[in-house]
């Protein structure tokens, strides 16, 4: 009798600790289980096209410590526009990927997805298409789960950056602003703006006043700190911007000489203030190299009970960490649902009583 056999996919951004995940479950379910895995190239993508391969049980060896993902990945949606696509074109994605799971043999498929990709594993499984997911992105606003792999290598390297600037912003009396990712979520910013003892932080869920951040730094050079740093998020918005619907907001921006949220920030403080103002975008660096200690433990636990779901065919579910224990999560309770900062979470309200400002 053949092999009982899976699929396996990474969905969305890369992070670092991927590698470490697919190791995991792959050691697990052959070792352990005897099951076989079917690699999917570039995530939902290769579901659709075909695009596997089986995968060797030594392609899984040497990789914990790899940036990246030995599989690819996509921003491939494969429910996007299906009913236009159907009707014109003749082409269901949905059923491509039924046939191609049924032509590998595959009773299931493992996503490694942030929150869309999550959405989708949540659709697939209602489909029919077996799901277990694994919870990955380093803006760690996936719900259900306390933390996602890679999201503390990237804090990791956020953090890093923000020593980096602190000697250059007190070497030349400069306010310098980190710009770090999270479009939704501040938690990135939170972290490494606490971790590196940024001064002023600003977060998408906490809508910023200019006048407020110029106050707050004005305040530290009066006091004999004329140096100062401000960590944003990629995702930060003004107190008008807030009140702004989804299209008038892109609309605004795509007006902007400025080309990110950062740079917006630093031309309003120098229109207030005679201060020296930098920028510095971290951007990609966030996702790349290898992962931290941390993220490699966390994607081996996870890993390894994604397995565990999958060999005993407890499908629909993600894996999730609660309270530092491994857990699962119905894939339908979470999807469709971001994990944003809650504005008084205890790391706020500690950071405010240190002084921190949050741009409110
Ligand atoms: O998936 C997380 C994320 O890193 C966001 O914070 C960021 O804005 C986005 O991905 C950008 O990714 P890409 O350019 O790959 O679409």
């Amino acid at each position: 009798m053949a092999n009982r056999t899976f699929g396996i996919l990474t969905s969305g951004g890369d992070c670092p600790g991927l590698n470490a995940a697919i190791r995991a479950v792959a050691k697990t379910a052959m070792g352990k289980y005897g099951m076989d895995i079917v690699a999917i190239n570039n995530g939902y993508k290769g579901l659709v096209e075909g695009n596997m391969t089986q995968l060797d049980p030594a392609t899984v060896s040497g990789i914990l410590t790899e940036g990246g993902t030995i599989l690819g990945t996509s921003r491939e949606k494969p429910f996007k526009k299906r009913d236009k696509l159907i009707e014109e074109e003749g082409i269901d994605k949905i059923e491509e990927m039924k046939i191609n799971c049924e032509k590998y043999n595959l009773e299931c498929i493992v996503v490694l997805g942030g929150n869309g990709s999550q959405k989708t594993s949540s659709r697939l499984q209602k489909e029919g298409i077996n799901v277990v997911g694994l919870p990955k992105t380093i803006d760690n606003d996936l719900y259900g789960t306390d933390v996602t792999i890679g999201f503390h290598t990237a804090l990791d390297i956020a953090t890093e950056a923000v020593d980096r600037l602190h000697s250059t912003a007190y070497s030349h009396n400069r306010v310098m602003i980190l710009e770090v990712m999270g479009h939704k979520a501040g938690w990135l910013a939170l972290f490494s703006g606490i971790a590196g003892g940024g001064d002023v932080i600003i977060i998408p869920e906490i809508p910023y006043e200019i006048d407020s951040i110029t106050s707050h730094l004005v305040e530290r050079a009066n006091g004999g700190k004329a140096f100062s740093i401000l960590v944003v998020a990629e995702g930060a918005l003004s107190v008008e911007e807030s009140k702004l619907g989804s299209k008038e907001l892109k609309k605004k921006r795509k007006m902007e000489k400025s080309s990110t949220v950062g740079y917006n920030i630093s031309e309003a403080i120098s229109s207030h203030i005679k201060m020296d103002v930098r920028v510095s975008v971290l951007g990609y660096q966030q996702r790349g190299g290898a992962p931290s200690a941390y993220d490699r433990i966390i994607a081996t636990r996870l890993g390894a009970a994604a397995a565990e779901l999958v060999y005993t065919k407890n499908y629909g579910k993600m894996v999730a960490m609660e309270n530092n224990l491994v857990t699962a999560v119905p894939l339908e309770e979470i999807a469709g649902k971001l994990k944003l900062v809650p504005c008084e979470h205890q790391l706020i309200t500690d950071a405010r009583n240190l002084g921190t400002c949050f741009g409110d």
